[in-house]
């Protein structure tokens, strides 16, 4: 097993409730309603991946598979010179991928593979991330109704693994994004809480509850954390970014 590696949200709260930032080789699931900043987190993260490591960063190249067709480059571009890093080079290294449906988002995990290696012989990059945002949206929108449920968790369940397993490889951050309904005591209290909750809840080894507070704050909390101390975490989304 390879070394983990961290990577800075940006926020040094929310980086000391994950244990020192997202880790490699682990799924951090991102959920919360919209607006909540679980696509901001991405896009940030997929700056500071780039980052020198003592700047909690790891150096590293960034595959996004966007399900929902909510990637800005002209907010990478913002991120990145407010970090003081080239716009241009940061965005270079930023591979981005549209998922039509529910198969294609499947298929481009098997294709980041082979871009990872590409990517690692031509340019002797390594991609250290792997985001997709949303996870659930075109799962949800194809499997409708109480009879195609154990083919979408089955589904879900082998695509959580493939990333896994891309994490593993690469020792790469894996992280996802999913949505949910802005009542989370109903939610977690709930035996029947909403459908992709389960599979992805069992799978993902860093679940982040995220909600929206006054203006710009937003409050993160950690859930069945197995090796952290739960808790809450404010940060904020400002121009330059995620910022505490
Ligand atoms: P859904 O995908 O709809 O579920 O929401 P989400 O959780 O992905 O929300 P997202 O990360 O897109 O957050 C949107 C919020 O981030 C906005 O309401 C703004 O508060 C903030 N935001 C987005 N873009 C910018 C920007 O360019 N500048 C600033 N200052 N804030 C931004
Ligand atoms: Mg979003």
């Amino acid at each position: 097993r390879k070394k983990v590696g961290k990577i800075t949200t940006g926020s040094k709260e929310l980086d000391k409730l994950l244990g020192g930032g997202v880790e490699t080789q682990a799924i951090t699931e991102l959920f919360g309603e919209f607006g909540s900043g679980k696509t901001q987190l991405c896009h940030q993260l997929a700056v500071n991946v780039q980052l020198p490591k003592d700047q909690g960063g790891l150096e590293g190249c960034v595959v996004v598979i966007d399900t929902e067709n909510t990637f800005r480059p002209e907010r990478i571009v913002q991120m990145a010179e407010a970090k003081g890093l080239n716009p241009d080079e940061v965005l270079k290294n930023i591979y981005v991928a549209q998922a039509y449906n529910s198969n294609h988002q499947m298929l481009l995990v098997d294709n980041a593979k082979e871009l990872a290696q590409k990517i690692k012989k031509d340019e002797g990059k390594n991609v250290k991330l792997i985001i997709v945002d949303s996870l659930m949206a075109h799962f949800r929108a194809e499997y409708v109704g109480r009879g195609t449920l154990a083919d979408r968790q089955q589904k879900l369940n082998r695509h959580l693994h493939d990333l896994m397993r891309f994490g593993e490889i690469f020792n790469a951050a894996i992280v996802v994004t999913n949505q949910v309904q802005a009542k989370p005591d109903t939610f977690f209290g709930d035996p029947n809480r909403p459908v992709g909750g389960h599979i992805v809840a069992h799978t993902a080894t860093f679940r982040i509850y995220l909600r929206k507070s006054k203006g710009e704050l937003r409050v993160a909390r950690l859930i069945d954390s197995p090796h952290l101390p739960e808790g809450e975490a404010i940060f904020k989304v400002t121009e330059k970014g995620i910022t505490d």
